[in-house]
């Protein structure tokens, strides 16, 4: 049975300033699995894409919260979700779709959820239309190898 060793949530304002912080912050928190620098940079890459998200996409740049949860796990596992509360997504896989972008004017390249699948063990995403979306990562920390 895996047992997980350590849990932390945070809760922060939909304001592009805190992305850096929040993959700061789990890279700090992850950092207790001894991970490798390569899945560190794997990790924040992630999270930055799903903070980006529910702060462009969910919340449009108006007000909101993002949560972040994750926790850690005796096998080497870190496990990530990340929520909002904004407007949620349609159609989860056309959203997921490699270059599928609901803001081409803006810019997007469309390639936010193609990263975190990249860069990550697992990624699932669950939504409602007019209530918000989770996006739950897993990844599996080798360097953590006892
Ligand atoms: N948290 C979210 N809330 C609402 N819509 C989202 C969210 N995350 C992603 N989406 C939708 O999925 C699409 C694809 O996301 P992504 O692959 O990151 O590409 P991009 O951000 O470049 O548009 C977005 O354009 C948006 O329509
Ligand atoms: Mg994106």
């Amino acid at each position: 049975m895996n047992i997980r060793k350590n849990h932390m949530r945070l809760c922060f304002d939909s304001k592009s300033a805190n992305e850096s912080f929040a993959r700061v912050a789990v890279s700090a928190f992850m950092s207790q699995l001894s991970p490798t620098l390569e899945e560190i940079n794997d990790v924040k890459t992630a999270v930055s894409e799903a903070v980006t998200n529910a702060i462009v996409h969910g919340y449009k740049d108006e007000s909101g919260e993002v949560v972040i949860d994750a926790s850690l796990w005796d096998d080497g596992r870190v496990i990530i979700d990340v929520s909002d509360t904004g407007c949620g997504i349609d159609d989860i896989s056309q959203a997921m779709t490699p270059f599928f972008t609901s803001q081409p004017e803006m810019e997007r390249a469309g390639m936010g959820f193609a990263v975190m699948q990249t860069f990550m063990d697992d990624v699932r995403v669950t939504s409602r239309p007019g209530q918000g979306t989770s996006v739950f990562m897993v990844k599996r920390v080798k360097g953590s190898a006892k």
